[in-house]
């Protein structure tokens, strides 16, 4: 039977422990002897039902990186556009030789079942609006990279947080490291059942900029329907869109975070994306030795 370990579906499954374990890991990564298998041929399979530029060019440079090989199914070009089921495609590719399987798709349960069918080693690559747990972990170190240690310190959320993947998998990384998160969001974008994971929810983004260590801005996420009528987008802008005048408001060591892609001038000025206090180039380098951990780890091999 598979080691549980193998596998990372969400980062709830995990104890902090094993979050600051995986960021260590990524950390050594940067600096890791590569190729770790030079002897062996080792595959990972890459399922993108969903489109994906940084995260399935990290993976694929992640396992480069570690001497392993991507079995990298185009879905449009494949038998999935078939019908092929999900389950099947990775049945496939474990019959090919995968010992992992990356997998991002719109329904957010399918990393979670194939987790439990596949002897492979499964990581959620994103799935529907409830996980990307690579995501949680590369902006966990990136801010990691830039205080040392999250205890004490205050990352706001902002935009978005109801579609967003991505905020629920920071919150449980963020927390894990002792950051306080504050979820910045209008109440048609504001999820409040995430109150209960011990997050502050906040409507103004103005007030809640000047105590604010960090702000990660989240795209609207049209792809996912319109939402809410209530949502207009000069309103929204007005109100939350960062730009150069409300970072004014932040404290001058206030750093930025965007996990891409960027609705430039909606979210985020391209001032503010482009300027001094970014960091969004340095989540998406992150994305490398953080997927590298995480695909030893599905590999089954021991961390160092
Ligand atoms: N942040 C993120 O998941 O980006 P991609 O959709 O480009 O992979």
């Amino acid at each position: 039977m598979k080691s549980v370990d193998r596998d990372l579906v969400e980062l709830s499954d995990l104890a902090p422990e094993a979050i600051r374990k995986l960021l260590h890991r990524a950390d050594q990564m940067r600096t890791q002897q590569v190729p770790l298998w030079r002897d062996s041929v080792r595959h990972v399979g890459l399922i993108f039902a969903e489109p994906s530029t940084r995260t399935s060019l990290s993976f694929v440079a992640a396992i480069d990186r570690l001497g392993a090989y991507p079995l990298q199914l185009d879905a449009e070009n494949s038998s999935f556009s078939k019908g092929e089921t999900l389950l099947d495609t990775a049945s496939t590719l474990e019959s090919i030789g995968a010992e992992s399987i990356v997998v991002r798709d719109g329904n957010e349960m399918s990393a979670r079942s194939l987790a439990e069918h596949c002897d492979a080693g499964v990581i959620n690559a994103g799935g529907g609006t409830r996980a990307h747990p690579t995501q949680g972990l590369l902006d966990a170190l990136t801010l990691l990279d830039e205080f040392g240690d999250l205890e004490g310190k205050t990352v706001g959320i902002v935009g978005d947080v109801l579609r967003s993947r991505v905020a629920r998998s920071d919150i449980v990384a963020f927390q894990a490291l002792g950051a306080r998160v504050v979820l910045v969001a209008p109440d048609y974008f504001q999820d409040k059942t995430l109150s209960e994971a011990g997050v502050e929810l906040e409507s103004k983004l103005d007030d809640a900029l000047p105590h604010l260590d960090a702000i990660q801005m989240l795209r609207i996420q049209k792809e996912r329907g319109d939402g809410d009528p209530e949502h207009n987008l000069q309103n929204y802008v007005r109100d939350y869109r960062l730009d150069e005048r409300r970072l004014a408001l932040a404290r001058p060591s206030l750093v930025v975070l965007h996990p891409g892609p960027m609705n430039r001038e909606v979210e985020i000025t391209s001032g503010v994306a482009d300027g001094p206090r970014s960091r969004i180039r340095q989540q998406v380098a992150n994305g490398v030795p953080v997927r590298m951990a995480v695909v030893e780890r599905a590999l089954g091999q021991a961390s160092g």
